[in-house]
C-alpha cells in the first residue's frame, strides 16, 4: 500500500498527550435485540465501552467524552461506575458522525492539538494502536489521520479513495460510492486524528448532502484535502481492533478472538491449555509456568493461579487464588485461597470465604463457605462446611454437615487438630472439637467435646433376634435370614 506513515517510535505512549478523545456512543445498537444499552454488553468480563474508553484514557487526553444518545440513561450510569474520569455529553437525535463530534466539541473549551476520535463499540481497539496513529499523524504533520484496514469483504464500510499518487483523497460511503469505488478493499474504520482546527474548520462546512441525509464527519477528510492539508490514512494489519459489534453474533466473534489472545499469551508464557476452544480467561487474570487448564475451565477475576497447578476439566473459579500444585477438578469456586499442593474436587462448589492449607483437600460434592481448613485437613466427601473452623491434620468423615443455621442466626464451629469427625455426622453450631478428639460416626453434636474424648451423640443400637421371620414372613428377605439361620444352625 502507498501513503503509509513509518511506524511509530517505541515508547509511543509517552509521547505528548493529546487534547481530546471523543468516543461516539449514542447509537441505537437495534440489532441486539436487547432491553440494555448494546455498550453495556460484555465481553471478556468488561463491557464494551469500557474497553473504548481504557483505550482512550492510555492517550492521557486532557478530555474524554462519550457522546450518547439511546439508553443515555445507562450507559451514563455505567460510565459513573467503571470511569468517572469521562464526560457524557448528549446527543439528542442522531444527525449522523458529523453531528456528534460537533455535539462534543460544543461541550468542550476551545481546543489545539490532537483530537482523536472514536468509538464505542469497537473493543479490540487498544490504546497502544491509537497512540501508533496519534505517532504517525504527528510525524506527517497532518490535518487528518485516518485509521484503515484493507478487508476481504468491504461491504457498508465507507471507502478510502486515493489519488494516482496514494494520497487519501475522500472517504465515501458504501450507499454513496460509485461502482468504480465499491470495488476499493480499504475501508474506514471510523477511527481518526483531527487537527482540533482542521476539525471545527470541516465540522462548521458540513451538509446532509448524501443518501442518508446526515452530517458525515468522513467529509471533514475531503474539506482538509480541497483546503490544501495533509491527509493521511495509517493502515492496520490487525484487522479485528477495527471491527465493531452491530449484533451478538459478532458479539461472540471478538469475544473468542479477545480470548484467544489472552490464551496465546499464557501460552507463550508457560501455561498448557488443553482445549483453548473451551478455556476462558479473563485479561485480570494471573498465571504461572507450568499451569494447566484442562477444557472446560472458566478464570475470571482476581484469580491467580501458582505454578504447577491443574485447574479442571470443566471448572470456574472467579476471584480464586490457587497454589502451587494444587489440582481443582470439575469444581465451581469465587473468593477463595486454596495453598500449595491442595485437590479440590471432583464436584465442590467452593462459595466466598473457604480457605484450605498446603495438602488439604476438599472432595467430590463438598460445599464450604467461609470455612477455614488447616494444612493437611480434609474433608474428601459429600458434606457442607459452613462457618467452619479446621485446624491442621483434622478429618471429616463422608457426609458430615455443619449445621451453621438456627433459622435466625448463624454460628461458627471449630474443630481442633488432628481430630476425627465420624461420617454422617451433624455439628450444630456452634460447637467446638478441641485438638485429638474423635465423633462417632452418626452423631449429632450439640455440646462441646474436649481434647482426646470420643463423643457418641447417637441412639443406642438394638438388634431385635427374629424381628424379620416374624413380621416379614413370605418375603424373599425372611427366607434369605432362614436360610442363612440353617447354615449357621442358629435360630433366624
Ligand atoms: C461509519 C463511517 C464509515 C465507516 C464506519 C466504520 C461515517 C459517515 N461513516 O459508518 O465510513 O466505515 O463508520 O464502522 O462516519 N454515532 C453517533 N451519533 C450519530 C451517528 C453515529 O454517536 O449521529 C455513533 C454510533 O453509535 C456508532 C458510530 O458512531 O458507534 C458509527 O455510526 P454508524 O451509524 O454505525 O456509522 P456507519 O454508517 O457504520
Ligand atoms: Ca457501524
Amino acid at each position: 500500500m502507498t501513503g503509509q506513515p513509518d511506524p511509530p517510535p517505541p515508547g509511543a505512549l509517552d509521547a505528548e498527550p493529546v487534547a481530546a478523545v471523543i468516543v461516539l456512543a449514542a447509537g441505537e445498537g437495534t440489532r441486539m435485540r436487547s432491553a440494555r444499552s448494546k455498550l453495556l454488553h460484555e465481553l471478556g468480563g468488561h463491557s464494551m465501552l469500557s474497553y473504548a474508553v481504557t483505550a482512550a484514557t492510555m492517550l492521557r487526553p486532557e478530555h474524554v467524552v462519550v457522546v450518547v444518545g439511546h439508553r443515555r440513561d445507562q450507559v451514563e450510569a455505567h460510565l459513573a461506575e467503571v470511569a468517572s474520569h469521562v464526560t457524557t455529553v448528549v446527543q439528542e437525535e442522531q444527525r449522523g458522525t458529523g453531528h456528534a463530534v460537533q455535539v462534543a466539541l460544543a461541550a468542550l473549551p476551545a481546543l489545539t492539538g490532537a483530537v482523536v476520535v472514536t468509538y464505542g463499540d469497537v473493543p479490540l481497539l487498544t490504546g497502544d494502536t491509537l497512540a501508533e496513529l496519534v505517532a504517525a499523524h504527528r510525524a506527517e504533520a497532518a490535518a487528518v489521520t485516518v485509521l484503515t484496514a484493507q478487508v476481504g469483504d468491504p461491504t457498508g464500510y465507507g471507502r478510502v479513495v486515493r489519488d494516482r499518487s496514494g494520497h487519501v483523497q475522500a472517504i465515501v460511503e458504501h450507499r454513496d460510492a460509485d461502482p468504480s469505488q465499491l470495488t476499493i478493499s480499504e475501508i474506514n474504520s471510523g477511527i481518526y486524528v483531527f487537527e482540533a482546527s482542521a476539525l471545527a474548520d470541516g465540522l462548521a462546512g458540513l451538509r446532509p448532502d448524501n443518501s442518508q441525509g446526515e452530517l458525515y464527519l468522513t467529509d471533514v477528510l475531503a474539506a482538509a484535502r480541497s483546503a490544501g492539508q495533509t491527509v493521511t490514512a495509517y493502515p492496520i494489519e490487525d484487522v479485528w481492533q477495527v471491527e465493531g459489534v452491530n449484533d451478538r453474533i459478532q458479539l461472540s466473534r471478538l469475544n473468542a478472538e479477545l480470548n484467544r489472545r489472552v490464551l496465546e499469551r499464557w501460552m507463550r508464557a508457560g501455561v498448557t491449555v488443553v482445549d483453548p476452544a473451551t478455556t476462558w480467561v479473563h485479561a485480570s487474570v494471573d498465571l504461572a509456568e507450568d499451569v494447566t487448564l484442562l477444557p472446560g475451565t472458566s478464570l475470571e477475576g482476581a484469580t491467580s493461579v501458582a505454578a504447577g497447578a491443574t485447574i479442571g476439566p470443566d471448572t470456574s473459579l472467579v476471584d480464586v487464588e490457587v497454589g502451587q500444585n494444587a489440582v481443582v477438578i470439575r469444581t465451581h469456586g469465587s473468593l477463595s485461597v486454596l495453598g500449595p499442593d491442595t485437590s479440590v474436587g471432583p464436584y465442590a462448589y467452593l462459595r466466598p470465604g473457604t480457605r484450605l492449607g498446603a495438602g488439604g483437600k476438599i472432595g467430590t460434592f463438598v460445599e464450604t463457605k467461609n470455612a477455614r481448613i488447616g494444612a493437611g485437613a480434609k474433608a474428601p466427601h459429600l458434606s457442607y462446611v459452613g462457618d467452619a473452623e479446621i485446624a491442621d491434620g483434622a478429618n471429616i468423615g463422608a457426609g458430615v454437615v455443619f449445621a451453621n443455621y438456627d433459622g435466625v442466626h448463624k454460628a461458627v464451629s471449630t474443630v481442633g487438630a488432628y481430630s476425627f469427625v465420624g461420617s454422617n455426622s451433624v455439628l450444630t453450631a456452634p460447637v467446638h472439637i478441641a485438638d485429638g478428639a474423635y465423633v462417632a460416626a452418626g452423631s449429632t453434636i450439640t455440646s462441646d467435646v474436649a481434647a482426646g474424648e470420643l463423643a457418641v451423640g447417637r441412639g443406642q443400637q438394638r438388634n431385635i433376634r427374629g424381628w424379620v421371620l416374624r413380621k416379614r414372613a413370605g418375603t424373599k428377605t425372611a427366607r434369605a435370614a432362614a436360610a442363612a439361620a440353617e447354615n449357621d444352625g442358629g435360630p433366624a
